[in-house]
């Protein structure tokens, strides 16, 4: 059998939140520690991603250290994984324009994804409107390409990514399939994709995913969030009045996230309907602070290397790490660059 390659990426569009760290870091670190020695893990934090949306140079600078941090304190080891910056290996944006000279444009129109970026700037009907394809910038099209680039650059067999990005994975074995079918069998489909079941809701629109795209910083709890201001965000999460707890996501969307988030950490694994059983008789704010109490603590000890890590860092020690994690990064990246440019004439 093959050997496992597998690959992820986070954009580093602000320091990751407990619906990153429980729907992908965890998973990540896990993979990681479970991995049989012939598996090679890649992490990339994938900056070029982040500027599909306009960014303020400074801010992108420091959230790429805050997530590289982030990585660390979740426990991959940089020895046993390959973490480093997207934008240090230019070969991905060489496989991205080599790939676009196959992939469909049919396949990349009906990507779901960048159609609700669009909704989010009320641009609803966008292709149809000429004015709204107008506004519309090409990377925010095209990014699936990049991320099928990201993908196919390394031979990735495993990707571990949450739901939302299946259909960007069926998109980037479309793009294998399309550049084999003109040049022959050099890339590798990713066979399979992990994904992982927790699915974290906004603290202020339960409805919605939690996520760093979100202005509001009081909708995510940020993996680096102390004891108090996990408390003042539990506190002004949006509920209900319903009296007692319980689990019932279609009607009671944030008090069950906040079950659902007690029970991906809760050590005795109880569901969230056995913690709602549990909690059933509290008023809501005795059921929030029993929330804060045990996120808080479930985060405490990556929150502490979190800290360690950033105030600890005049020796250029995330830089020393994305550094050399780029470089091997490059030598694998290389591989497939060679034979790509082969087959093309390039
Ligand atoms: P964000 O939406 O916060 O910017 P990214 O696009 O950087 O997140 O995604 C990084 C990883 O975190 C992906 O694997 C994604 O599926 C996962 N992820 C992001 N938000 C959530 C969430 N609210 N619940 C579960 N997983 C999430
Ligand atoms: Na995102």
């Amino acid at each position: 059998t093959k050997a496992h390659i597998i690959f992820s990426g986070i954009q580093p569009t602000g320091v990751p939140h407990l619906g990153n760290y429980l729907g992908a870091l965890q998973q990540w670190a896990r993979l990681q520690n479970e991995a049989s020695p012939s598996t090679q893990l890649l992490y990339s934090i994938v900056d070029l991603h982040a500027i599909t949306i306009n960014q303020d140079a400074d801010q992108l600078r420091r959230w790429k250290r805050e997530t590289l941090a982030t990585l660390l304190a979740v426990g991959l080891d940089p020895e046993r994984s390959t973490i480093f910056y997207q934008s240090a290996v230019p070969e991905h944006t060489e496989l991205m324009w080599i790939l676009s000279c196959t992939a469909s444009v049919g396949h990349l129109s009906r990507m779901t994804q960048w159609k609700s970026k669009l909704a989010l700037s009320d641009e609803v009907s966008a292709l149809d409107s000429t004015s709204a394809k107008a506004r519309l910038k090409l990377g925010l099209f095209s990014y699936p390409v990049l991320q099928a680039a990201d993908i196919l650059l390394y031979g990735a067999t495993h990707v571990p990514v949450g739901e939302d990005q299946a259909q960007h994975l069926e998109f980037a074995r479309q793009c294998a399939d399309q550049f084999n079918t003109v040049h022959g069998e050099i890339l590798v489909k990713p066979q399979t994709v992990l994904s992982s079941a927790k699915r974290v809701m906004s603290l202020k629109e339960p409805r919605l995913k939690m996520s760093k795209s979100h202005q509001d910083l009081r909708s995510r709890i940020q993996i680096n969030d102390g004891a108090e201001i996990i408390g003042d965000k539990i506190r002004l999460a949006l509920t209900d009045s319903i009296t007692g707890v319980s689990y019932d996501p279609e009607h009671r969307p944030g008090v069950s996230n906040l079950l659902a988030i007690m029970s991906y950490f809760d050590e005795e694994g109880r569901t969230a309907e056995e913690l709602a059983q549990a909690c059933k008789s509290l008023s809501m704010r005795q059921f929030k602070a029993t929330a804060t109490k045990a996120i808080s603590e479930s985060l405490a000890s990556t929150r502490d290397k979190y800290n360690r890590i950033m105030n600890h860092d005049e020796t250029h020690y995330l830089d020393d790490i994305a550094t050399e994690g780029s470089n091997k990064a490059r030598r694998q990246a290389d591989k497939t660059m060679a034979a790509v440019r082969q087959v093309i004439g390039l």
